[in-house]
């Protein structure tokens, strides 16, 4: 059986995580270098800011994509990294999801927003991979993300690292945003977490730990009926990553795979930035001696 690739749900919180350094920020790069020693083929990515219209989704084929500057950000962190699309996976990617029976269409003309390259640049820093992106669906509903997540799948055994780029807690009108907008600091924490936000932030740490396989896909599909649900998401887009990691990471065959907890940021005192990642790198000597 060819390895499988990990499978990563990433927060990406506030824009201000492209600039300022987190325990977030040091495990994407982590993340990074671990994909990058095992000589990933490229990347797979579902965001939270791109969702089409109609029945199904987009995959990203822009030859040259633009950046949609982002706020409290020197463009000296972003202006000059370029991105990399892998034009070739884009169409495979649609190929696999029309297979799955969802309709996908490419978009020649997508311009990359922060949820995506903000992860590519703390991930990869010294150069973008070859990556697709994906779009959500304007409907959010969590069984077609899913469905999403599973059609490309079998791209882990082909080398691709699949991302899911939301938050695990992210309502934006729930956030304390003065000392981001006045100071430019969006990890003080004047108060602390509100308990809506906690109880949700647990939950979502609950679910990626404690299933897997198909499990999983139950469990994470669940979370939308949570009674924090609603407080921790104000929309529901933050959320579809989630979901589309589940489909990617929870086959049968994922049964036994459980999500990691493996680096936490809290900002706006009510944003938490969990960091996810189910499945592991092969071991090598090098690594298991590690
Ligand atoms: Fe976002």
């Amino acid at each position: 059986m060819a390895p499988l690739t990990p499978v990563h749900f990433f927060s990406h919180g506030s824009t201000m995580m492209l600039g300022e350094e987190s325990e977030a920020a040091d495990y994407w790069k982590k993340a990074g270098d671990a994909a990058l020693a095992n000589n990933i083929k490229g990347v797979v990515m579902m965001g939270a800011h791109w969702d089409a219209l109609g029945e199904g989704v987009e995959v990203a084929t822009t030859v040259n994509p633009g950046k949609s500057p982002v706020a409290y950000v020197h463009p000296s962190k972003y202006a000059d990294y370029k991105l990399v699309p892998d034009i070739e996976g884009a169409h495979k990617c649609i190929a696999l999801l029309r297979a799955a029976g969802i309709e996908a269409n490419e978009n020649p003309n997508f311009e990359w927003i922060h949820d995506t390259y903000l992860i590519l640049i703390r991930m990869f820093p010294a150069g973008c991979p070859p990556t697709v992106l994906i779009s959500m669906n304007f409907r959010f509903d969590p069984h077609l993300h899913m469905r999403v997540g599973d059609a490309v799948r079998d791209l882990r055994k082909e080398g691709y690292l699949i991302i899911g780029s939301g938050g695990a807690v992210h309502n934006l009108w729930r956030n304390r945003w003065r000392p981001m907008l006045r100071y430019s600091d969006n990890f003080a924490q004047e108060v602390p977490p509100e308990p809506w936000a906690l109880e949700f932030r647990q939950s979502v740490e609950d679910v990626m730990a404690n299933n897997s396989g198909p499990q999983l896909r139950r469990a994470m599909t669940r979370l939308m009926k949570h009674p924090q649900y609603r407080d921790a998401h104000g929309t529901d887009d933050h959320f579809m990553a989630a979901l589309f990691v589940a489909g990617a990471a929870g086959d049968e065959e994922d049964t036994g795979s459980y999500g990691e907890l493996k680096a936490e940021t809290w900002e706006l005192t009510n944003m938490c930035n969990s960091q996810f990642t189910i499945g592991s790198w092969p071991k090598t000597l090098a690594t298991a001696a590690a």
